[in-house]
């Protein structure tokens, strides 16, 4: 039997990560990643409930597929993630053509679920039990840990990979729906997160960026000790060949000064911190039920750059949450001119069904208004981030090179025009003319100008050792620079 199978990815980073373990899962099992539906015998979405408009795109597509399961009845639909977590047996009424749908808690028996899916019985439905009120325990035993082992090249590129720390979330926003779709936080164990980062080292990835929900409420009890975030990443740190370490998302009320201590004193560990506010109106706040106020927010904000002063830091922000005035808008603007982050995601609010606000708050702000809102959020974020990139303006930084461009692609191609991409230690995006060989390594890029996702420039190579301008990168030492293969 035929095993060629096409994935399709929105949501999260937690959600690529999970569809790079099911690819390389089931390449273990012989079968062969597709690009495209026609040529699959499986066709897999793995699915995002964050908001109603990502819920929306899958069905659309869903729906596009019906014609070819008409005509190739025996090719295998399913539905992975948190909508099949949110929706269950629901997909199969909306999209009847639908064989097998499997929620994040449940992935990790993706293969004999797709095994029964292929015999044909009948559709296929694995989810974990949720229930207002399950005890903890059930809860926790329903959403299984997805971490196989994974082959080293299953993340692309192989410089970069995504480790899971944690999965689920333990916080109660009343606006979210991922805990009930993900479940409670589970906290994977220091050794094993230590191995798979030995491994992807050993196979020559560079770069680590480590997930969870709330990825510095990470602790692991053992041997009568706590293992927290900081004390990870120090020994994340000791391993030869990681040359940048990343984690996210941060939640505003586990940023602790050892774990800010451990950021400044780590030069493997990028001075990043993306640290959800939500919201600049503590009124707003407590309604979302975020457990912080905007002055304790602020008071972080400012324990970051006193400890870590060349920190790049950003947010997400949800405009029109339910009962938000313009005053409390008007709060969230003064937020964001104030802590000139280095970007910010901005968010209209989206009921999702089965969350405490869409059960006792009225979505009472207009969808004109959360527009107007987003809008001009968006555009006095732009502004700063555009200041903030401008004063990059003749500095020398440091990229991983990443490959090439998506703005460059569309060139017809000549080694002088093909545009690279590469991102600082402070995660910003550098464009500049090169050779696509390049991709994987560290190159010193002059920065000549900006926008306010982008930084512009050329490469410059740097003897080591001589000097430059400071730049948020330059805390660390010069790195040698390597030659290309
Ligand atoms: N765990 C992360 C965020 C997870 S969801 C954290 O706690 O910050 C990513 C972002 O989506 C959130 O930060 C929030 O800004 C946004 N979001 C979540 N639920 C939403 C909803 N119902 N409507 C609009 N935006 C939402
Ligand atoms: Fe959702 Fe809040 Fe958990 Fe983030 S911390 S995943 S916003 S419940
Ligand atoms: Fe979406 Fe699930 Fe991530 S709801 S944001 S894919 S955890």
């Amino acid at each position: 039997m035929s095993k060629r199978v096409y994935i399709y990815t929105v949501g999260c980073q937690m959600n690529q990560l999970d569809s790079q373990l099911v690819a390389d899962l089931l390449g273990q099992l012989g079968y062969q990643v597709v690009e495209s539906t026609r040529q699959a015998d499986i066709i897999l979405f793995n699915t995002c409930s964050v908001r109603q408009h990502a819920e929306e795109k899958i069905y659309s597509l869903l729906g596009r597929l019906k014609h070819l399961k008409r005509q190739h009845p025996q090719k295998i639909i399913g539905v992975l993630g948190c909508m099949a977590q949110k929706d269950q047996e629901a997909i199969f009424r909306r999209a009847p053509h639908v064989d097998l749908v499997v929620g994040p808690g449940q992935l990790v028996h993706l293969p004999e679920l797709l095994a029964q899916a292929r015999r044909a019985t009948g559709p296929v439905l694995a989810v974990s039990p949720w229930a207002e009120g399950l005890d903890r325990r059930t809860l926790l035993a329903g959403f299984e840990p997805f971490d196989p082992p994974r082959r080293p090249q299953a993340g692309q590129p192989p410089f970069q990979a995504y480790v899971r720390i944690m999965s689920g979330c333990n916080k109660a926003c009343t606006y979210c729906v991922v805990p009930r779709v993900r479940g409670p936080e589970q906290c994977r164990p220091p050794e094993e997160i230590l191995e798979e980062v030995h491994r992807l080292a050993d196979a020559g990835c560079l770069e680590v960026t480590l997930l969870g929900q709330t990825v510095n409420s990470y602790q692991y009890h053992s041997g009568g000790r706590t293992i927290r975030l900081a004390d990870l990443l120090a020994q994340l740190h000791q391993i030869e060949g990681i040359r940048r370490i990343r984690f996210l998302t941060n939640h505003p009320r586990h940023m602790t000064d050892e774990l800010l201590q451990a950021v400044r004193d780590l030069p493997k560990v990028c001075p990043c911190f993306h640290v959800p506010a939500q919201s600049g109106s503590n009124t707003v706040l407590r309604r979302m039920q975020r457990g912080y106020t905007v002055e304790y927010y602020r008071q972080m904000l400012a324990r970051i750059r006193q400890t870590v002063p060349d920190a790049a830091i950003t947010s997400d922000f949800i405009v029109g949450f339910c009962g938000e005035t313009e005053e409390d808008f008007q709060q969230t603007v003064r937020l964001v001119e104030e802590a000139r982050f280095k970007n910010a995601y901005i968010f209209k609010y989206s009921p999702r069904p089965g969350t405490k606000a869409a059960e006792c708050y009225p979505d009472d702000v207009p969808q004109a208004i959360k527009r107007r809102r987003n809008n001009q959020l968006l555009q006095r974020q732009n502004q700063i981030s555009l200041e903030e990139n401008q004063k990059f303006i003749g500095r020398l930084v440091e990229v991983l090179v990443e490959g090439p461009s998506k703005l460059g692609q569309k060139a017809p191609e000549t080694q002088a025009t093909l545009q690279l991409t590469g991102r600082t230690r402070c995660e910003r995006i550098v464009v500049f003319p090169g050779d696509r060989r390049l991709a994987g390594q560290f190159r010193m890029v002059r920065i000549t100008g900006a926008t306010p996702t982008t930084l512009l420039g050329h490469l410059e190579e740097q003897p080591r050792g001589s000097s430059s301008q400071p730049e948020c990168e330059m805390l660390l030492p010069l790195l040698p620079i390597s030659a290309p293969k």
